[in-house]
């Protein structure tokens, strides 16, 4: 049975990764397993100083979710080149970079930096607030995404995933400007934004007050914005979004999906991508498939 697929030129062992900002670097996690098990590994993303994050309350569950207003805390562009890739690097797998940024020059300075290092690929968040465009997110608009992308395209010597948000209108237009600014891949998607009440102060929950849904409750609009996005463009596609299974990967992979992301799935399982991995083989067997690679938008519709 096969089950590696081809990314960007890379090829993955299998098609899982870890999702950003719920994997470290992987170095907690590979106290519990080998990280080089798996396909792929996307680290928290970076900025270009380091940042604290939010403070207050940064995580809520919700009904077969969590919603989380972490505000990217991380240590940093410098910090994550010099002490956490070397780590990543040694492990026998697929390593990405993921980034984050207030303005286009954020992006294209933190960008150019990790193409002078030896990363595999580097995702670009564009559900970032704007500070040029009042704190809207560059991810919403297609123009927004189409001139982040091809501003950073320019500087990128890497393969680029643009990570598209799913707070937006129509997400086969963000898919096509994303392409068209020159995206070698998608991923999608990031979190829905949501927020939880507290009745007894009477008191949004989250110290952000609002904050980013995720896990099994976003699936099924995952699933629907995955397919939608495969259909509008030609680039692959990273699926993701409340992942938990084996079953889920093919799926996801059904829609339109060359490889995945596990998320929420790792914070309350350590050991759910490497689960979810080795489980692929005995989910192909049950459901007749020898090679992941036939399922890529292989849904039968109508
Ligand atoms: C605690 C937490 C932190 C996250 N931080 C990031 C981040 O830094 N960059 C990013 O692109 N996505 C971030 N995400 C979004 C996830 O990578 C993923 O897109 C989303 O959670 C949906 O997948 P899931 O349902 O499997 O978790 C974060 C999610 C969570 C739960």
């Amino acid at each position: 049975m096969n089950t590696a697929v081809k990314l960007c030129g890379h090829t993955l062992k299998n098609p899982i990764m870890t999702a950003s900002g719920t994997f470290g670097f992987g170095r907690e996690y590979d106290e519990f397993y080998d990280i080089g098990r798996l396909g792929g590994i996307v680290g928290k993303g970076l900025t270009l100083a380091p940042r604290e994050g939010n403070d207050g309350v940064r995580i809520a569950e919700t009904p077969s979710g969590i919603l989380n207003c972490v505000g990217l805390q991380n240590p940093g562009v410098e910090y994550f080149i010099e002490n956490e890739l070397p780590f990543m690097k040694s492990k026998d797998t697929v390593v990405v970079a993921n980034v984050a940024g207030s303005t286009v020059s954020d992006y294209e300075r933190i960008v150019e930096r990790l193409s002078d290092t030896d990363v595999d690929m580097i995702e670009l968040n564009i559900s970032c607030p704007n500070v040029k465009s009042g704190g809207m997110a560059f991810g919403v608009l297609p123009s927004g995404v189409e001139e982040v992308t091809r501003a950073v395209r320019g500087k990128c010597r890497k393969p680029l995933i643009v990570k598209l948000s799913p707070n937006v209108a129509n997400i086969a237009d963000n898919a096509k400007a994303a392409e068209l600014g020159g995206a070698d891949a998608l991923s999608l998607i990031n979190t829905i934004t949501g927020m939880a009440v507290d009745l007894k102060s009477r008191k949004p929950l989250l110290g952000n007050v609002t904050g980013g849904l995720s896990g099994p409750c976003v699936k099924p609009v995952a699933l629907r914005m995955v397919r939608q996005a495969y259909k509008a463009v030609s680039v692959p596609i990273i699926g993701l979004g409340g992942i938990e299974s084996a079953e889920d990967v093919l799926e996801f992979m059904l829609c339109g999906a060359t490889a995945v992301q596990v998320g929420t799935a790792n914070i309350h399982d350590p050991y759910a991508a490497l689960r979810i991995a080795e489980d692929l083989t005995n989910a192909m067997k049950k459901y007749k498939i020898t090679d992941v690679n036939e399922l890529i938008g292989a849904l039968i519709e109508g």
